[in-house]
């Protein structure tokens, strides 16, 4: 069986590039700073400071200071999303709203800087259109929940359920490509640093764009 044929299966014995990755996580110091009286919650220099620590924590990526590597980013958001797919189950309505909008934007922009940056690169690293192919049909099914629960109330009996499908789904998709695709493009030489500086470039504007929404909403 070729390596790509046993990750798919799960055979495959030897530590993926995600696991080799993990290893160089760094450990957090646990210990938390107090917030000065004037920043307050929601407020503007708050939101400022969170974006900043946001972009620069996605800079250092998981390397413990090293370069960024755009697979750890985008593993990153799949573990985040898992936490809120999972959060949302166990939260009642009153927190359920909060959780699945976070759940929903997080999606929207990890499936268009995969589709807009990642897929095109990957491809013309490996050549495989058929797994890319298949990751953007998958995206289109994920989109088009995201487009039905947009229309409706997270209160409401028929929310949970396709909320719960969903989840389903991008669990699945992010598996095949932790498992398959991230691995193969990382062994072609994929140029993973420069991918995650254009992704990060990306994100800061979707989530913008993103921002605006949710006021004018
Ligand atoms: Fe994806
Ligand atoms: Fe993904």
């Amino acid at each position: 069986m070729s390596p790509r044929a046993a990750r798919k299966h799960g055979t495959h014995k030897n530590p993926t590039t995600t696991q080799k990755r993990k290893n160089r996580t760094p450990k957090s110091s646990g210990k938390r700073q107090s917030m000065p009286m004037s920043l307050s919650k929601g407020s503007g220099a708050i939101r400022a400071i969170q974006t900043v620590g946001t972009i620069v924590g996605r800079l250092m990526g998981t390397g413990g200071g090293q370069k960024s590597n755009v697979f750890s980013i985008l593993e990153n958001e799949h573990r985040k999303l898992e936490k809120l797919f999972s959060e949302f189950e166990k939260a009642d309505t009153k927190r359920r709203s909060g959780i699945a909008h976070e759940a929903l934007t997080t999606l929207e922009i990890h499936t268009a800087v995969e589709e807009e940056i990642v897929y095109p690169a990957i491809n013309r690293t490996i050549k495989d259109e058929g797994m890319i192919d298949e990751a953007r049909e998958e995206h289109h099914v994920v989109k088009f929940l995201i487009h039905e629960l947009h229309k409706m109330s997270p209160g409401s009996k028929a929310y949970a359920p396709k909320f719960k499908v969903l989840g389903e789904l991008v669990q699945h998709h992010a598996k095949e490509e932790e498992r398959e695709m991230f691995p193969e493009a990382e062994s072609h030489g994929i140029d993973s640093q420069s991918l995650a500086k254009q992704v990060i470039a990306r994100q800061a504007r979707l989530e913008q764009k993103y921002g605006k929404r949710t006021k004018a909403a």
